[in-house]
């Protein structure tokens, strides 16, 4: 038998191991002394431990398990899709314990299939088993069941997002070099030969699920809309006009609407998800002071602009959804309206050079690569990418200022027209 190999440590495991110790403590004295210290610098130990964890992880794993937990995260998927069938986020109590019996009772399943379901998912920190036998939310699963829109995320991803993906490689068979927006995984998984969002309007259900998601995904720390926020001086417009474009049910307005009192927010979207985000803002019950400055509109980007010389026309998630030639004409819709102060706000993913930042953050902007393919056959750009379509647009279309608050999965590019 061959000798092992002198072993090595790869160069990088003391630094990592480092930076998990300094942020744990970090995080531990924020939380002993009661708080004391910055919430961003506790969001921003938190990101500095998950890096460098999830580098050790990938570091430790050798070929054969990495395909072991690659075959545990598939299953751990299937089991995910299996319980959210049967609803059994909401089937457990939010607070105290149910047997395995009594929930696979309640939820009309086979009790041997839900343990092992249930076990498998226990292992991510999905619900808990506080003694044998017992079920329990785990922090993360309560989310699933008592915050609407993360419940909405949590079926979105089952029913919608894990079936699309597994018609990825079909789709791919059928229309090899295909750009059509309605030859994806997304129109095979649901067999039907529409544009993705053109889907999605046809059914009141569907689009509420969609813009709950949106707003669910807005609150996560990758996407948070606290980011938007900090990154662009909004105060500098004083008492201005955002138009905040296929700006869903108003969450990222919302959230700049809290923080600077001086502006005013016309969100706009398809008339449906516009109706929903207005009445959604009545229910939230916000102070007046928030809520009289935000007026939603239904409105198709495809159609030039009707707001003449607003501060900002913000598109926020928006171009991604489009291949090159309809992101030009969205943005060529806005130009006419331009007053001389105006600008275009783009808040999108800007593709990094691979490996140029941590996986963990880029892991997440390589898998909405991924979903775009498959829902809207388009895909994430590069800064390049994005400065040829500003460039298409109008010569007189330029990328200003471009900047990616840390810990931010989109970045924001600031438009202005000479
Ligand atoms: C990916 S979501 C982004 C939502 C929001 N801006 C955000 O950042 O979370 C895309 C939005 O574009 C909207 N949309 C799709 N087609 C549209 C159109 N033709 N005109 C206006 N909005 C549209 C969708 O309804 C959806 O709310």
């Amino acid at each position: 038998m061959k000798p092992p190999g002198k072993l090595s440590l790869p160069p990088q495991i003391k630094r990592y191991a480092a930076q998990v110790a300094t942020n744990a403590n970090l995080m531990s004295q924020y939380l002993e002394n009661e708080n004391s210290g910055s919430v961003d610098e506790l969001a921003a130990a938190k990101t500095k431990l998950a890096e460098a964890a999830f580098e050790l992880l990938n570091i430790s794993r050798d070929t054969g398990s990495f395909l072991v937990h690659l075959t545990v995260d598939y299953q751990v998927i299937c089991a995910f899709r299996w319980l959210c069938q049967f609803n059994i986020p909401r089937l457990v109590p939010l607070d105290g314990t149910i047997t395995h019996g009594e929930l696979a009772r309640a939820a009309g399943a086979h009790e041997g299939l839900l343990t092992s379901a249930l076990r498998l998912v226990m292992t991510s920190r999905m619900f808990e088993e506080p003694e044998p036998g017992l079920v329990a939310h785990s922090p993360v699963s309560r989310q699933m069941a008592a915050d609407d829109s993360i419940a909405h995320w949590t079926q979105y991803i089952s029913n919608t997002i894990v079936p699309t993906a597994a018609s990825h490689m079909e789709a791919t068979e059928k229309w090899p070099n295909s750009r059509e927006v309605n030859n994806t995984a997304h129109n095979i998984a649901f067999n039907h030969n529409l544009p993705y969002f053109d889907f999605v309007s046809q059914d009141a259900g569907r689009g509420i699920e969609f813009a709950r998601t949106m707003q669910a995904v807005s609150n996560t720390s990758y996407f948070d809309n606290s980011l938007l926020v900090k990154s662009y001086d909004w105060a500098s417009i004083g008492e201005g006009l955002v138009v905040d474009m296929g700006g869903s049910t108003g969450h990222a307005s919302i959230a700049l609407a809290e923080t600077f009192p001086d502006l005013k927010f016309i969100v706009q979207d398809l008339p449906d998800v516009s109706t929903d985000g207005a009445k959604r803002l009545d229910d939230r019950k916000l102070p007046l002071s928030i809520a009289s400055r935000i007026q939603f509109q239904g409105h198709s980007f495809f159609n030039q602009q009707p707001i003449k010389g607003a501060s900002i026309y913000l598109l926020r998630h928006i171009l991604h959804d489009w291949p090159d030639k309809e992101a030009v004409q969205i943005l060529r819709n806005i130009i006419p309206v331009l007053g001389p102060k105006s600008r275009i706000i783009v808040s999108d993913i800007i593709l990094p050079e691979p490996g140029s930042i941590p996986a963990i953050e880029e892991r997440v902007m390589r898998l909405n690569d991924l979903l775009l393919h498959q829902f809207t056959n388009t895909s994430e750009r590069t800064l390049q990418d994005w400065r040829s379509i500003v460039a298409e647009a109008s010569e007189k279309l330029c990328i200003q200022k471009v900047y990616r608050h840390p810990g931010s999965t989109l970045s924001l590019m600031e438009l202005t027209s000479a």
